[in-house]
């Protein structure tokens, strides 16, 4: 058993003092001036400073899924570092082609892109969409002079920079930050076939690829139905468009699948997706897969980053690849979705005039509510349960995927205890 360090924050009237300023940190967040995290095991988060401990429903936003200071995570951490941490995509390192192999198969042998071929290794969410654009982009760019154009979503969530953020539609996140990348075009996920068909055949000589997230994570949980994937797909596919799938918040066993494209016939496969997020249980590595023909479209020096594939990445993420790309870890992820869902129907239906809708795929599931939940949010917090948002009005629940079923029971009890407060 791996030593728990108490923080150096204890009692600090630094911290006291950052926390009742705004610290030292710019004003990109609106945190809570009453909570420090100071550490964190398995589904639980502690406030060592105010002496508070939080049910965590939100896992560092789909990250953790193994759990906070997962004892094995931090053993490899540690062992891994004493070892080699970091030498460059110059040179091989046997950690990340161990990781890129296990991608590659389990990705094929649990359902998910049946001919997925190889992987590009970096660190972020947001990168790995870059490589996926940039690669669609490449492939487009061999069909035709003019073929880089993007295929995105209204409420869809891709990333912040300014690649990513030109295919991500919210306007809050992009208007600020003038012209961002040409050649994108949002449509509406709920439109028929037709549309995206009559659009991209009239565009097929501009269109590269398509972009969309399964499961919209930050638009407000919204999980794609299987047939609108299918159906984009033959579109795409008929006309030279690559499909990227975005799976940093969906992926990783997130929807009781290793890959939430894993629920798609094997022809609606993506040709690219990315993945992040629990790829490194809170370690930053991610990763963009492509099949051969988006493959065959690149060549050296066609992207790149510095430290992308670290060894130290690699071997925590062929930890989290073996533990998370498993049958029976997966069916539990099921199990504890569908307990989730039961209690959260049970809340709804007290509530009508105020739960509006309960979605979700596994355990990422959002409760969509008449108005925007902020008084919610912060009662949960105050009752010892962290939860977050998404979308304009729902209440986003990604808790750890290894969490048990009384954390399940302890955490919906504060929730509940919370909507009461302040709906009755
Ligand atoms: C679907 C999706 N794509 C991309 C990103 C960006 O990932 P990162 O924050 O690691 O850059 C996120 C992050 O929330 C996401 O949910």
């Amino acid at each position: 058993m791996l030593k728990l360090r108490s923080s150096p924050a204890l009692g600090s009237n630094l911290y006291k003092e950052a926390l009742n300023s705004s610290g030292f940190q710019v004003t990109t967040y609106a945190r809570p001036h009453d909570l420090l995290i100071t550490r964190g095991q398995g589904s639980k988060l502690f406030d060592d400073l105010h002496n508070k401990s939080y049910v965590d429903f939100t896992a560092g936003i789909a990250v953790t899924s193994l759990g906070h200071s997962n004892e094995k995570v931090s053993q490899i951490l540690c062992d891994q570092s004493k070892k080699l941490i970091h030498s460059s995509n110059l040179y091989y390192n046997a950690e990340c082609l161990e990781l890129s192999k296990k991608i590659v198969e389990k990705t094929k042998s649990l359902g998910g892109q049946h001919d997925c071929s190889k992987v590009f290794l970096c660190s972020t969410g947001t990168e790995a969409n870059e490589a996926a654009l940039k690669f669609a982009k490449k492939h487009g760019s061999l069909l035709g002079p003019k073929k880089h154009g993007i295929i995105a979503f209204e409420n869809s969530f891709h990333g912040r920079t300014m690649g990513a953020l030109s295919v991500t539609s919210n306007p809050k996140y992009r208007t600020p930050f003038g012209d961002l990348v040409p050649g994108t075009t949002f449509m509406n996920i709920h439109d028929e076939l037709n549309v995206f068909s009559d659009f991209v055949k009239a565009n097929k000589d501009t269109i590269a690829g398509l972009i969309v997230e399964p499961v919209q994570g930050e638009g407000g949980v919204f999980p794609v139905p299987t047939e609108k994937l299918a159906g984009l797909k033959k579109i795409c596919s008929d006309n030279d468009v690559v499909v990227i799938h975005d799976e940093i918040q969906c992926g990783m066993g997130r929807t009781g699948k290793l890959w939430a494209h894993a629920y798609l016939p094997k022809e609606a496969h993506p040709d690219i997706f990315t993945s992040a997020k629990a790829l490194g249980n809170g370690f930053p590595i991610a990763a963009t897969m492509v099949n051969e023909k988006i493959n065959n479209a690149l060549k050296v020096g066609d992207h790149g980053t510095t430290y992308g594939g670290n060894p130290l990445g690699g071997a925590i993420g062929s930890y989290v690849m073996d533990t998370i790309g498993d049958e029976a870890f997966l069916q539990k992820v099921i199990t504890k979705g569908q307990k989730f869902e039961e209690r959260l129907q049970e809340i709804r239906a007290r509530y009508p005039q105020h739960i509006t809708d309960l979605r979700g795929r596994g355990l990422m599931i959002g409760l969509e509510f008449a108005e925007a939940p902020k008084d919610l949010i912060s009662k949960c917090k105050d009752l010892g349960l962290l939860v977050i948002t998404a979308g304009k009005s729902t209440v986003r629940f990604v808790p750890p995927l290894t969490i048990s079923d009384s954390e399940i029971e302890e955490g919906l009890d504060i929730f509940e205890k919370a909507v009461n407060e302040v709906y009755t």
